[in-house]
């Protein structure tokens, strides 16, 4: 297994890019189909980027959940998967790979994060509702908390709000205010605390271990567990190791197990931390490994697959032990860095320093003149695909769910997330990326509103259909062609 660390790679010409450190040898066609083609694509799908067929996707750039590129060694794996309901090997491979990367005895498995959310909430926000502080909110993590009688609280210093920033990390939990929350509502009230190894919502803003460390004091202090969502723990670790004195150096083992340590329950979303598809909890507390237990054959499946195929259940051990590999896990935040350093350069509002998962557009500054109600950060999704054919992820106030009147709630930042998953893009394609964000920069004025058509109760985002409020997509498509003459 490589541990290797990112060599620093020096360019002759002093060009400082990402270098990619892995060759490719299985490849997808992509197609980019003309703009006028591009605007039928979004009519078909309700001007909503998930509405997309990928046959109309240049570069997919949603999310990075489930379509990081798999190693030989993954693939390998998958091959000699054992294939048993109860029992299986491929499961036990991933009990050691948890043990061995994440420190943890005990493990429970789901189909995918998510999943493990429902059984968190269901086991210790149903019996009583309460109050779970968060450094910051996901999406299916607050709808599982709310539809369980739950509410969350979000505690975070003022400088995470600030777009433009040169703290290093941002997704920090503000420990005074934790610590008035529980003396406020009473740990009683607190089924848990958790922690998001870079908040996705904000920007993929890390947390430091100094601040792990503060929050367990105050955990161990009033007797509340803490609970880490290691989605993206990976890249979480490799900024510490680049960011936080202590740990500058350090190697990507010695980290990860500092910040899994620090938590009696560890979760993740397996489609982002291993480069494959499931989810899984794990602790080493056998009273709460008992709690949440019997849930997983009512929602998941038997205790040694949990709704995972077997070929992913190796994978996924193989890909925890991959995220000890500084050079692999390097490739995404590297890459992010390179999109956001150079768009701040050009003069386009970014999120500051640049976080993981994806590189963050301040589409709220971009679409100054679009109000929250119309929905910017979406609009600014469609204008980005109409113009490029890259599909980035709204996340903004339609990422939001009402509040119990129906009112709308907006966001702190509308964002728009260009994920860029691990081992994917080439340099010339994230070229391109820099190209067409600039160019829709420039047009920026150009780019209307969005009214739904159609809002789902839960989880709008993902289903919603939407419309434009006037004719700004026909006028984009005029400058495109004005500008690009016959270029696709
Ligand atoms: C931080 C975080 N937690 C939980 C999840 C949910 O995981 P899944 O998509 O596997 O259900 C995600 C997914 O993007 C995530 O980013």
């Amino acid at each position: 297994m490589s541990t290797e660390k990112t060599a620093k790679i020096k360019f002759y010409s002093g060009e400082e890019i990402p270098l990619e450190l892995h060759k490719v040898r299985i490849v997808q066609k992509l197609h980019l189909v003309p703009i006028e083609r591009r605007l039928e694509a979004l009519r078909e799908g309700g001007f909503n980027t998930y509405g997309l067929n990928t046959t109309d996707v240049f570069l997919d750039m949603l999310t990075d959940s489930g379509v990081n590129a798999m190693s030989d060694n993954q693939l390998a794996a998958m091959m000699r998967a054992d294939d048993a309901y109860a029992g299986s090997q491929s499961f036990l491979r991933m009990k050691q790979a948890v043990k061995d990367v994440l420190g943890k005895e005990y493990l429970l498995p789901a189909h995918q994060g998510r999943a493990c959310e429902n059984i968190l909430a269901y086991t210790y926000v149903k019996p009583k509702g309460g109050i779970v502080p968060t450094n910051y909110h996901f999406t299916t993590t607050l709808a599982h908390i709310t539809e369980y009688g739950g509410k969350i609280v979000e505690l975070l210093y003022p400088e995470a709000f600030q777009i433009a920033s040169s703290q290093p990390f941002k997704g920090n939990m503000n420990v005074e205010e934790l610590e008035a929350l529980v003396k406020e509502v009473g740990a009683g009230n607190i089924p848990f605390i958790r922690l998001e190894a870079s908040t996705n919502l904000i920007g993929g803003q890390p947390f430091s271990i100094a601040n792990m460390r503060q929050v367990r004091a105050i955990a161990d202090k009033y007797e509340i567990r803490l609970v880490l969502d290691a989605s993206l723990l990976g890249e979480n670790a490799y900024l510490i190791i680049k960011r936080e004195e202590e740990f500058k150096g350090a190697s990507m083992e010695r980290v990860i197990k500092e910040m899994t340590n620090l938590a009696d329950i560890v979760y993740f979303s397996a489609r982002k931390l291993s480069s494959a598809r499931g989810g899984a909890i794990c602790t080493n507390k056998r009273d709460e490994y008992l709690a949440m237990e019997p849930i997983i054959p009512l929602f998941e499946g038997f205790l040694t697959y949990g709704g995972m195929s077997v070929r992913e259940i190796e994978a996924i051990a193989v890909g925890l032990y991959e995220t000890w590999d500084e050079s692999m896990i390097c490739q995404s935040p590297d890459s992010i860095a390179y999109i956001v350093n150079e768009l701040t350069k050009m003069g386009v509002p970014m999120v500051t320093p640049p976080g993981v998962l994806g590189a963050h557009v301040d589409t709220g500054a971009i679409c100054s003149h679009v109000p929250q109600s119309q929905y910017p950060a979406a609009s600014y999704a469609a204008a980005l695909y109409l113009i490029s054919g890259i599909r980035g992820m709204e996340r903004g106030s339609l990422s939001n769910q009402r509040d119990e009147n129906g009112n709308e709630t907006y966001a702190d930042m509308e964002l728009l997330r260009l994920a860029v998953p691990r081992r994917v893009f080439t340099l010339s394609q994230l070229k391109y990326v820099i190209d067409r964000v600039k160019w829709l920069y420039d047009n920026r004025k150009l780019i209307g509103g969005l009214r739904f058509t159609y809002e789902p109760p839960v989880l709008r985002f993902f289903m919603g259909r939407l419309e434009p409020t006037s004719d700004w997509c026909e006028k984009l498509v005029k400058q495109f062609h004005k500008d690009f003459g016959d270029s696709l």
